[in-house]
């Protein structure tokens, strides 16, 4: 019997993992191995750029590994898996908060690994309680079991030893899952349900607090530093491809812009890239006293010869630089605000693709964006499936803190049309971003 579905998303599997090998094999990559406990370079996107072949490959291998997953799995089961994910990332959490991980890391043998009792007793802690933890981090691939009750860090876990970017990606900042908690409470039948103020949302709610997201965290410094790491990393895993894929020898100004630039880590790799380029980096008061010492530390002689500049600015008045010198960056910022609220250019930020009926498919040759012709023409969906659920959570995240969203291009082109300007190009990255580049008079592209 044809099992039409099942046989499209198995061929095309085998596909997207060929490539996936083939293309590992070309950019002279180890082989995925998840007993090393030694990091491949895959792990960090902070740190090391795939080749675009690469990139899609494993894009794709995703998207069809969580389609037959979709196809497969029991909803019931599925229901559970999703609920229950909320333990599996607390077990993390533990692990970390403990230091257990930064213990095993540090172990002369990491890979042997060690009873469950003796992390018990090492930390104080019961070890009825650790096994359980630790089984439901190895389940879901981030420690190995090596013998009965004896743990392990994989390759995986690596990127929450301290200093890593796993660790800075502080996701578990306090208030985060009572923020989730109150998204559907907030949205059905709270006051603010209809409302789409950034100062109304499930963020309010479950911090008891009449402020804004950004207004809260200026109000409550403990809370800065931890939320300005975890945005640079973020923001890290799409600098490396930003750097790479964006003409930036076509552009005409000589100074950059990074509005509401954070730490200054974009600016940072793009001087270090195109050092002819002078950088302004623009963030709330508070956050430019941290950028400010940050930057004078790493980049002493950029900040002393005037290249490269920290000041204070706020989104919402008008843009002191103004002139052709100037090119303007807004990266992660739009996505904070409802449509009311922003109003500015040039964004770097994820672009959704409608989650339409899932037999509404995009050919392989699309999806892997290379153009070349022979590719079988294997169907996969055009939203890339599975492989977008974390851009699709992301965006209710930042509905729930903000009432801000990941926008389709249809979405930002309304914005940006609302702006007087209009889309010239969209780059598409090797990351969960894409540069949509704005200009005033150029004729939109859509
Ligand atoms: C999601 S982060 C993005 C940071 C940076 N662009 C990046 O990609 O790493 C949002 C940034 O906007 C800044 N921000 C929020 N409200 C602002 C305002 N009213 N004026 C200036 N900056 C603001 C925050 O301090 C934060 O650095």
């Amino acid at each position: 019997m044809a099992h039409a579905e099942l046989d499209r998303l198995q061929a095309c599997l085998n596909f997207a993992l060929d490539t996936l090998r083939k293309e590992m094999d070309n950019s002279q990559l180890p082989p995925l191995n998840q007993h090393s406990s030694v990091q491949h370079p895959l792990d960090d996107p902070t740190a090391y750029l795939p080749s675009a072949a690469l990139f899609n490959a494993r894009r794709l291998s995703l998207a069809c590994l969580g389609e037959l997953k979709n196809l497969i799995q029991p909803p019931l089961d599925k229901r559970m898996d999703e609920k229950f994910s909320t333990y599996s990332a607390a077990s993390i959490d533990t692990l970390i908060k403990t230091s257990i991980i930064d213990y095993l890391s540090d172990l002369s043998n990491p890979s042997e690994g060690i009873p469950a009792t003796e992390l018990a007793s090492t930390f104080g802690l019961d070890s009825q309680k650790l096994v359980p933890i630790l089984r439901c981090c190895a389940a879901n691939g981030w420690v190995r079991e090596t013998r009965d009750s004896s743990f392990a860090l994989n390759r995986c876990s690596r990127t929450f030893v301290k200093g890593h970017a796993g660790r800075r990606l502080n996701l578990s900042t306090p208030g985060f899952m009572s923020v989730v908690a109150a998204m559907p409470r907030w949205v059905t039948e709270s006051d603010w349900k209809l409302s789409r103020s950034p100062a109304q949302t499930a963020f309010q709610i479950a911090f008891k607090t009449p402020l804004q997201r950004f207004s809260w965290v200026m109000q409550n410094p403990q809370a800065l530093i931890p939320l300005a790491d975890h945005l640079q990393v973020l923001g890290d895993m799409s600098t490396p491809s930003i750097v790479a894929d964006y003409p930036w020898e076509q552009l005409e100004t000589p100074i950059i812009v990074d509005c509401g630039g954070g730490e200054g880590g974009l600016v940072s790799a793009i001087l270090d890239a195109h050092p002819s380029f002078q950088a302004i980096v623009q963030d709330m008061e508070n956050v430019v006293a941290l950028t400010s010492s940050i930057m004078k530390e790493r980049r002493p002689r950029d900040i002393e010869s005037g290249t490269l500049k920290v000041e204070s600015y706020d989104l919402f008045q008008s843009q002191p630089r103004i002139g052709n010198e100037y090119s303007f960056i807004l990266r992660h910022i739009l996505h904070d605000w409802p449509d009311e609220e922003a109003s500015k250019i040039l964004i770097i930020d994820m672009v959704t693709i409608p989650n339409v009926d899932s037999t509404a498919t995009t050919s392989v040759k699309s999806f892997l964006m290379d153009g070349d012709d022979k590719h079988p023409d294997y169907c996969v969906p055009s939203h890339f499936g599975s492989a977008s659920k974390l851009v699709n959570a992301y965006s209710v995240h930042m509905l729930s803190l903000m009432n801000g969203c990941e926008r389709s291009l249809r979405e930002w082109e309304n914005l940006v049309k609302g702006c007087g300007l209009c889309i010239t190009n969209v780059y598409a990255l090797r990351a969960h971003a894409s540069v949509i580049e704005c200009t005033l008079d150029a004729q939109g592209l859509l």
